[in-house]
């Protein structure tokens, strides 16, 4: 029998801090509309010092949790997708296991892959359940990270911090995933790095773009293979119009917009459909606003999330689309520099609504605090966190006592 398996229950944490786009372009002298338009930007979320990595990690855990309504001794597995990790051997996933107090019965771990390492601890669970091996029990999977460029450098507008968390199980409310329907690329390219002892990336944007675009071809080439195999989609057309919705990695919105016309781009030349130019960019606008644009609105006010990117996304879609999109099928894409990359689908499930009820993000950023960009760059320059309280019930980075890192719950 069929062992149907996916996303059961998601929920989002974020700084309680943002700044608007058009402030941090006047501020840089840029013209606001290179950042709305051209990179699709509304606001970007500044984490302070005490909005690490593990609170904001353990704050969207914590929400998934209750919104599942699943009993801690349920879980087995706790993986979190990080590039932003606290310590060079003790994993962000640790820390969040003892601040939930989860069962000792547990595997802990971290996975590292840029922004594919959510997607890894996500693969992982879904084939540890699929496989059986979970013998009957759930996972949690949280994708936690805090994307910084510096101040004044080309990616500043694109920087941004959150969380998401994921709890996977049989029989999911949420999305039930094509297990086995997915397509990989990789390659070694230096697009994105961060070495070590450096808190900002490395990036060489405009290749970074194109190493995206490229990985994006082949696994979705991949997942087209496999997905005729699998009569999970059919021949014929364009296939990715067969998807209600796809969701993309969204390091800027705009690259959702340049991913989606590259996809069609590989439908129609693999239909060997002739190339008509106009045609195409009123039938790509038109598609991008259908299948693409409602899952960007969460992501327009974050920034990027690394890791949580693409789960910001889904978790955006299915806030304002669950009704619509029950039942329907929608595409996943998870892009990680350096790079690797996988294309995935799945079906949303009819209880989806029920879950984003308990866990909305318009409460999270409704909670939220403008600042200046004066205050954002000096929250840049920040090491100690910041004396402000976190949000009833949220966790708090408080100092190192004798190299052991302190966490506070409000
Ligand atoms: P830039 O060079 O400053 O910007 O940096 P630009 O000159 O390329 O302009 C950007 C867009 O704005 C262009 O549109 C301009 O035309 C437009 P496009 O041609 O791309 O469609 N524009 C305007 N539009 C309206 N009104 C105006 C105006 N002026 C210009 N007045 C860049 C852009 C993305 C390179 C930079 O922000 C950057 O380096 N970002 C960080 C890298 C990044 O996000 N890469 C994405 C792919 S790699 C990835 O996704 C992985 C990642 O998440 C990390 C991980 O895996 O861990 C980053």
């Amino acid at each position: 029998m069929k062992i149907r398996v996916g996303i059961d229950a998601m929920a989002v944490a974020v700084p309680r801090r943002y700044i608007d786009i058009e402030d941090l372009a006047r501020a840089r002298g840029v013209e606001p509309a290179k950042y709305t338009q051209g990179l699709g930007a509304r606001e970007m979320a500044v984490a302070e010092p005490g909005e690490d990595t593990v609170s904001l990690a353990a704050e969207a855990a914590r929400r998934a949790l209750a919104a599942a309504q699943l009993p801690n001794s349920q879980l087995g597995l706790l993986v979190v997708g990080t590039e932003t990790g606290v310590d060079h051997s003790k994993p962000v996933a640790s820390y969040v296991h003892g601040l939930l107090d989860l069962p000792r019965s547990m595997r802990v771990y971290d996975t590292q892959h840029a922004c594919y390492g959510g997607t890894a601890g996500l693969m992982t669970a879904l084939e540890w359940i699929a496989s059986g091996a979970s013998g009957g029990k759930s996972a949690l999977v949280v994708c936690a990270d805090i994307a910084r460029y510096g101040i004044a450098t080309a990616g500043e507008p694109t920087q941004g911090a959150g969380a998401v968390a994921m709890v996977i199980g049989r029989n999911p409310a949420m999305l039930e995933v094509d297990i086995g329907v997915s397509g990989t690329s990789s390659t070694h390219v230096h697009d994105f790095w961060r070495p070590l002892g450096m808190r900002e990336a490395q990036v060489d944007g405009h290749y970074s773009v194109q190493c995206y675009l490229d990985a994006l071809a082949g696994a979705y080439r991949a997942w087209k293979t496999r997905a005729l195999e699998r009569d999970v989609i059919h021949g014929g057309g364009i296939a990715s119009e067969q998807l209600a919705r796809i969701c993309y990695h969204v390091p800027f919105c705009k690259m959702a917009k340049k991913a989606h016309l590259h996809v069609r781009k590989c439908d129609l030349e693999d239909a060997q459909r002739p190339w008509d130019a106009a045609a195409e960019e009123k039938h790509g606008a038109a598609s991008f606003a259908e299948q693409v644009e409602p899952s960007l609105v969460a992501c327009a006010r974050v920034g990027n999330v690394y890791t949580g990117s693409l789960y910001l996304s889904l978790a955006g879609l299915l806030e304002s689309q669950s009704y619509a999109l029950a039942g329907r099928r929608i595409g996943l894409f998870s892009y990680g520099s350096g790079c690797t990359s996988e294309f995935f689908s799945g079906v949303v499930g009819p209880r989806a609504h029920e879950r984003v009820a308990a866990a909305p993000i318009a409460e999270v950023l409704a909670g939220r605090e403008r600042i200046t960009v004066p205050e954002y760059e000096r929250i840049m320059g920040l090491t100690a966190p910041l004396d402000a309280l976190p949000r009833p019930g949220g966790f708090r980075f408080t100092g190192v006592t004798e190299h052991r890192r302190q966490y506070s719950r409000a």
